[in-house]
């Protein structure tokens, strides 16, 4: 089997991605395997379109003896054999003329729940286990994979190191109370170890799932200057809004040093960019962007022009064009509440038509970290909207000052013991630092236009809601 052709380095067989992007086509027999999206047959012939999930096009196999694909069904996999060849056909370049055919895994047509007609979200979300074989969900896969990419690309040639941080974390960063209590199935002490059976904590103290990665971000900043990751948060968050998840990524980043709010919107703005230009030249991106109406693409192209700055403004001044802007909304703006998700979209989709910082809250409608600004009222921090999606980034400077922070979390009702590490953070060559966290999924849901942050991740969990 020729195989070098297509991929002089892999160990592995092309992928159909890989097959149909190589420039050549094979004189010898290649294999590719794969499923079956659809089959139709002829007198004399019978076409095969053939997925692997490794591109948003289907290889289109060919069967000139049509005994060969009599047990091909919708949905089985396939092992074929064949010549790479020159297609005819219009709308696409190569296809695949078979010679061999083995059905690896059987799939009765009739019962496969992934039929091929328009499925209804609500269907797929009740067989996600399956949903990935559905062309657009494997293209919103791909595309996670692309932004991921882009991210990691962005922050290495920033010098930033990617890091892990605990899952399992003794605070409530964000203090809202949202985080998820950890406990132990069983007893703490087996039957086995003769001890009587105890209940109590597993750890010395209580346990949560993160709802966010930053204090430990933090730590690691203060030695390795600047860091990221991406990661698994979770919120007890009971809202059924098509922004919030139960468990959803956050790309989080922290850098010692950073002097201002307009340095870390700066980065924010400069990997986003990065993010939204590899999007747009990705092939995943067509499979969303056919059913836009042509003035979000091009509010998206605007959005990534790296010589357009992202306008900002202060959260007096978004009150203030919110106050004066005439519509009747549910709830009506005012300084020192916080802002509701219609009014962070008629600043970015009416005001501004693209992303917006929105910057210095008051600092009561703040977590207890934020670096508190001269003013005595706000906060220096930022959150970034965007069209359809709202706030798609928090960040801030932190407060780099002991007795400042101290103060504040007494004012947030918080143990000093619990955070007595993080206040040795700033006792022990602090320095000013600052970062951000944006969600993952808010931002595929903003890109790729797929309306609910639910068909943003594989398998979503929200509230009342997890099936596998
Ligand atoms: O604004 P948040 O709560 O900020 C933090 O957690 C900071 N500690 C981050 C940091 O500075 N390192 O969350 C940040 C972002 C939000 O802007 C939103 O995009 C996303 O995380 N997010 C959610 N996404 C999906 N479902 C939820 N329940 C989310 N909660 C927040």
């Amino acid at each position: 089997m020729l195989f070098r052709r297509f991929a002089s380095t892999s160990c592995l067989p092309p992928t159909i991605h890989q097959l149909l992007r190589s420039e050549t086509t094979s004189p010898s027999s290649i294999q590719v395997n794969g499923w079956v999206r659809s089959v139709r047959r002829q007198k004399k012939v019978a076409f095969a379109a053939v997925t692997d999930g490794s591109s948003s096009h289907d290889l289109q196999a060919v069967f000139l003896n049509t005994d060969l694909a009599k047990r091909l069904t919708n949905g089985c996999s396939v092992r074929l054999t064949g010549k790479l060849c020159t297609s005819p056909g219009a709308g696409q370049a190569k296809e695949l003329q078979v010679e061999e055919a083995e059905v690896v895994g059987e799939c009765d047509p009739e019962l496969y729940p992934i039929q091929k007609q328009t499925l209804s979200v609500e269907y797929l979300r009740d067989n996600c286990h399956l949903r990935a074989r559905t062309s657009p969900v494997a293209a919103m896969l791909r595309l996670r994979d692309t932004f991921k990419t882009a991210i990691h690309e962005f922050f290495k040639r920033e010098g930033f190191h990617s890091v892990h941080t605990p899952i399992l974390t003794s605070n409530d960063c964000e203090g809202a109370g949202e985080a998820f209590r950890v406990a132990p199935l069983t007893s703490v002490h087996p039957a086995s170890s003769g001890l009587p059976p105890k209940t109590e904590e597993f750890f010395s103290n209580p346990s949560y799932l993160t709802v966010s990665s930053q204090l430990h971000l933090e730590a690691l900043a203060a030695a390795m200057s600047r860091v990221y990751t991406l990661s698994p948060c979770f919120r007890a968050e009971p809202s059924q809004t098509a922004r919030h998840l139960a468990e959803f990524w956050m790309l989080e980043a922290e850098w010692a040093f950073t002097q201002s709010v307009d340095d870390v919107c700066r980065v924010v703005e400069a990997a986003t960019k990065e993010v939204l230009q590899a999007a747009l030249a990705s092939q995943d991106m067509e499979v969303f962007a056919k059913d836009f109406d042509p003035s979000r693409l091009e509010a998206l192209k605007s959005a990534a022009d790296a010589s357009r700055a992202w306008p900002r403004m202060s959260y007096t001044m978004a009150v203030e064009k919110l106050t004066k802007s005439g519509v009747a909304f549910q709830f009506a703006p005012e300084w020192g509440k916080p802002l509701q998700s219609e009014h962070e979209r008629w600043l970015a989709e009416i005001l501004i038509g693209g992303p917006v910082f929105v910057t210095d809250y008051p600092a009561s409608l703040k977590p207890f970290y934020m670096r508190a600004n001269p003013d005595g009222e706000t906060a220096a921090c930022f959150d970034l909207l965007v069209p359809h999606a709202g706030e798609l980034v928090g960040g801030s400077l932190r407060e780099e000052r002991l007795d400042l922070l101290e103060k504040a979390m007494e004012r947030h009702g918080l143990d000093a013991d619990t955070y007595r590490w993080y206040l040795d953070l700033r006792k022990w060559g602090g320095a000013p630092h600052g970062g951000f966290g944006m969600g993952f999924e808010r931002l595929v849901s903003w890109i790729s236009g797929i309306e609910n942050v639910r068909e943003c991740i594989p398998m979503p969990r929200w509230a009342g809601r997890m099936l596998l």
